[in-house]
């Protein structure tokens, strides 16, 4: 795409949709090999960047399968990128014995996650693992078991396919490299 086509503040174009819808199928298919004995195998969204992903997984899995959400809140601005999150809406049935997946748009510092893991362990699921659309390794504070994951990226802060800026540029097909400071 040329960079005249390109939203006020979108640099440039990281992955194509061509190359996202790929590498979901390719990831879907070994979440189905992965799973194919489970008897119950469980998807959670976190609201409101992995919902593009997580429908796209969805549908290009071929075993049966469940989905849920739930939906974070940091407690404060301050308390941003501490990890100190917490659910604003939870999730809708118990996931007790089930094979759950926890669908993520970015694994970033990996602070959300952690806490967001310990939360669901709680709950007896008889397996809980990580599933990510992008990984940015390079900023990870803390350990967590990232068990499938699209596309690892660089430091920089990206859009697009569900991940925004101030709540904007979700709906973009593609992902991109963001400059904020041009943006909305
Ligand atoms: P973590 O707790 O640092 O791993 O951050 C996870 C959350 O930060 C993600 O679910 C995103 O909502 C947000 N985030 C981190 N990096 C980006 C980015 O590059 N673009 C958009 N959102 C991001």
């Amino acid at each position: 795409m040329s960079e005249a086509a390109l939203p006020p503040g979108v640099e440039r174009v990281l992955f194509t949709e061509e190359e996202i819808a790929a590498r979901i199928t390719h990831v879907a298919h070994k979440i189905s090999l992965r799973y194919r004995d489970a008897r119950s195998l469980k998807l959670i969204g976190v609201l409101k960047g992995s919902v593009f992903f997580l429908t796209a997984l969805t549908r290009a899995i071929t075993i049966p399968v469940k989905i849920d959400f739930l939906a974070i809140s940091s407690f404060s601005d301050k308390a941003r990128g501490s990890g100190l999150v917490r659910i604003a809406k939870d999730l809708d049935d118990p996931i007790e014995d089930e094979d759950v997946l926890l669908v993520e748009d970015i694994v970033d510092t990996g602070l959300t996650s952690r806490y967001l893991l310990q939360t669901l362990a709680g709950r007896g699921p008889n397996s809980l693992g990580i599933c990510t659309l992008l990984d940015r390794t390079s900023r990870r504070l803390v350990q967590v078991p990232v068990e499938f994951s699209c596309f690892e990226i660089p430091d920089r802060f990206v859009v697009g396919f569900g991940l925004d800026h101030k709540q904007l540029y979700r709906n973009l097909g593609y992902i991109a490299v963001m400059n904020p400071e041009k943006g909305h």
